[in-house]
């Protein structure tokens, strides 16, 4: 079984769409293995983020994943990263296809409700950051 590292990000949180976007995972038969609602600090962001600080984005990048909580989750399923990948949808929610996440609940490229693992490498590093104990 593989696991991914997802985090709800806090528009997600802020517009009520936390229960929507878990059922979904969870409709999908996708296994939650741990869950913790936290605050990002501009510290763990530069961490979490570190492919992208160099971008001209990460500046407001890192203002919105800091802005409010956040919900951070291990799901487990087989070819569960690229299951929730497909489930979440193109970065930007103007472009990603309807009946994903972001396409039926985001119209930003920044404020797209929730990220995943993109791959083995990164959940492992991702599962480490977030939950250090597991
Ligand atoms: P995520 O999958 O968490 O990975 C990096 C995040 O940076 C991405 O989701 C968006 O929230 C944000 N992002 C990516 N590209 C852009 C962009 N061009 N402008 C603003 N934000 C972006």
């Amino acid at each position: 079984m593989e696991q991914t590292l997802v985090i709800l990000k806090p528009d997600a949180i802020s517009r009520r769409l936390c229960g929507e976007i878990v059922g979904r995972f969870e409709r999908k038969g996708l296994r939650i293995v741990k869950m913790r609602m936290f605050e990002i600090t501009p510290e763990l962001s530069k961490v979490h983020y570190a492919d992208h600080i160099d971008k001209p984005f990460y500046p407001e990048l890192e203002e919105y994943i800091t802005s409010g909580s956040v919900v951070a989750i291990i799901l487990e399923g087989e070819e569960s990263i690229s299951v929730v990948r497909k489930m979440i949808g193109a970065t930007n929610g103007i472009e990603a296809e309807l009946g994903t996440i972001r396409g039926d609940f985001s119209m930003s490229k920044r404020q797209n409700l929730v990220h995943a693992s993109d791959s083995k490498e990164s959940a492992k590093r991702e599962i480490e950051i977030f939950f250090k104990e597991h």
